[in-house]
């Protein structure tokens, strides 16, 4: 196992069959652009060197995995699937070791199933081994050509296969390892003379058989490994896929998935024992849960951490924290850097943006909370509302501990109310509130009496 390895991923076809501006290795599955998960499990190989051949939509692929060591070439017009391993010549001049090449819309492709082709090819001391399978429906695919006895001789493509060929239920893959320099000089043979008129790769299998080289064809039983996404129907089929296989996981490290078929986990979220998520969640981004929570039903995660104990029910938190023990829900909304401390109670119909709220601290009804700081213990009272923004600019508002803050307050901000002070019901608050004070900001109430009698229209 120890020749060098190079990976080369094929991503510079148009990808029409989408109907997409996105490029199609671009679209997500599980939270995540196909050819991240492609590249991930390549990545397991450990190869010395990962290049990507692109072409349509290069730039933006490129920036999609900017983060990573991989270099680039780009094949524009795609001309076949040869000519797109032709662009890596310049990368490859004197390289002795082993090429495996792989698609980038085979996003389920796993690392067992690449190492067993690499480890099959080394054992057979093989040229060039492909990566096939039989399917009981192979129209499509490219067939693997076998002599009597049983040495693959070639593949060829369904527009080019007779009708005896096309009753060939091997195919290949599209995925395989070759030895760089027999496969370098077969490609520099390989001619577009066919029903389509690219440089096919397949085509240098047959080339190579005819120098006299050892070819292998390695069978897996993983179909699903080797599933293609040529367009929508197949990417949702590849996403649920996906899920079944990431829940079962989840299920088997103690986190409960009440209905794992509609809870929707990207691949980036971690996850805590004893934890139970209830149908129609979508946990995405780097979403962070820990143990013993209770998150859902139909609830949406991004980027939130939920600490231990937790419970949010029918809510959306973006870019927040809830923390441990306190409770969320139905129908919050945390987004934008709120920091919900220790047993809290936000409730129905709460927003809650940029702010810090201490611990045990409750606004349970009908409020917004944006650029505010609240002390530990204070109550909001139902329909609170800090009026941060003045047209031009955000101000904060400043709580003390053990504050009560009036049903229906509007807080003007900026503004501070000091520990242990409270708001009366119904005010408009618009200068700083000293602790332990009362601040009433409204009307006095008048009684009109015996008005009902007086009334014009009074019967
Ligand atoms: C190819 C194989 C076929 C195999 C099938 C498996 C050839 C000639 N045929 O057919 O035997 O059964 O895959 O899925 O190779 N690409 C480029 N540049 C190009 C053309 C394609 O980078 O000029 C990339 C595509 O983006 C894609 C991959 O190569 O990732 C495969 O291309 P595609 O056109 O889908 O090949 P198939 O016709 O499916
Ligand atoms: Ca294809």
């Amino acid at each position: 196992m120890n020749a060098p390895l190079v990976v080369v991923v094929l991503a510079a076809g148009k990808g029409t069959r989408m109907k997409s501006q996105l490029p199609k290795v671009l679209h997500p599955l599980g939270g995540r652009p196909m050819i991240r998960h492609v590249l991930d499990t390549t990545g397991r190989l450990q190869p010395q060197k990962t290049i990507l051949i692109l072409g349509h939509g290069a730039d933006q692929v490129r920036q999609a995995v900017s983060d990573g060591d991989f270099a680039i070439a780009i094949q524009d017009p795609p001309q076949g699937t040869g000519h797109a391993v032709m662009q890596v010549m310049p990368h490859l001049e004197g390289y002795e070791g082993d090429v495996v090449i792989v698609s980038g819309d085979v996003p389920l492709m796993t690392e067992a199933t690449l190492q067993g082709l690499v480890e099959a090819h080394r054992q057979a001391e093989a040229a060039a081994t492909i990566l096939t399978v039989e399917l009981s429906d192979p129209t499509g695919y490219g067939r693997i050509l076998r002599d009597a006895g049983g040495r693959v001789v070639g593949i060829v493509e369904q527009k080019d296969a007779s009708d005896d060929q096309k009753r060939v239920l091997e195919i290949n893959s599209g995925t395989y390892v070759f030895r760089w320099q027999p496969l370098a000089k077969a490609l520099t043979e390989i001619t577009p003379n066919n029903a389509q008129g690219e440089y096919y790769l397949t085509d240098a299998i047959r080339l190579l058989v005819e120098a006299g080289h050892r070819v292998a064809g390695h069978v897996t039983e993983d179909q699903e490994a080797l599933m293609g996404v040529n367009d929508r129907v197949d990417l949702a089929e590849a996403a649920r896929l996906f899920r079944q296989r990431q829940n079962a996981n989840w299920m088997r490290q103690g986190v409960t998935l009440i209905d794992p078929s509609t809870t929707y986990i990207d691949s980036g979220v971690v996850i805590g024992a004893d934890t139970v998520i209830e149908p129609g969640c979508h946990l995405r981004g780097r979403t962070q849960i820990g143990s013993g929570c209770h998150i859902g039903p139909d609830t949406d995660l991004t980027h939130a951490v939920v600490e231990d104990g937790a419970k949010v029910q029918r809510s959306v938190v973006t870019d927040s924290r809830v923390g441990p023990g306190s409770q969320v829900g139905p129908y919050a909304h945390l987004r934008g850097g709120a920091d919900v401390g220790p047993n809290c109670r936000i409730g129905n119909f709460v927003e809650i943006k940029k702010s810090q709220l201490a611990e045990g601290v409750k606004a349970a009804h009908l409020t917004y909370l944006g650029d505010a700081q609240i002390g530990r213990e204070t109550n909001v009272g139902c329909g609170t509302i800090t009026c941060n923004y003045d047209g031009r600019h955000k101000h904060p508002t400043v709580i003390g501990e053990g504050c009560f803050i009036g049903s229906d307050s509007i807080l003007v901000a900026p503004l501070t109310i000091g520990d242990g002070a409270t708001t009366a019901a119904g005010s408009v608050i618009t200068q700083d509130v000293p602790a332990l004070a009362l601040g009433v900001g409204r009307a006095r109430q008048r009684n009109v009496e015996e008005w009902a009698l007086r009334r014009k229209d009074t019967p």
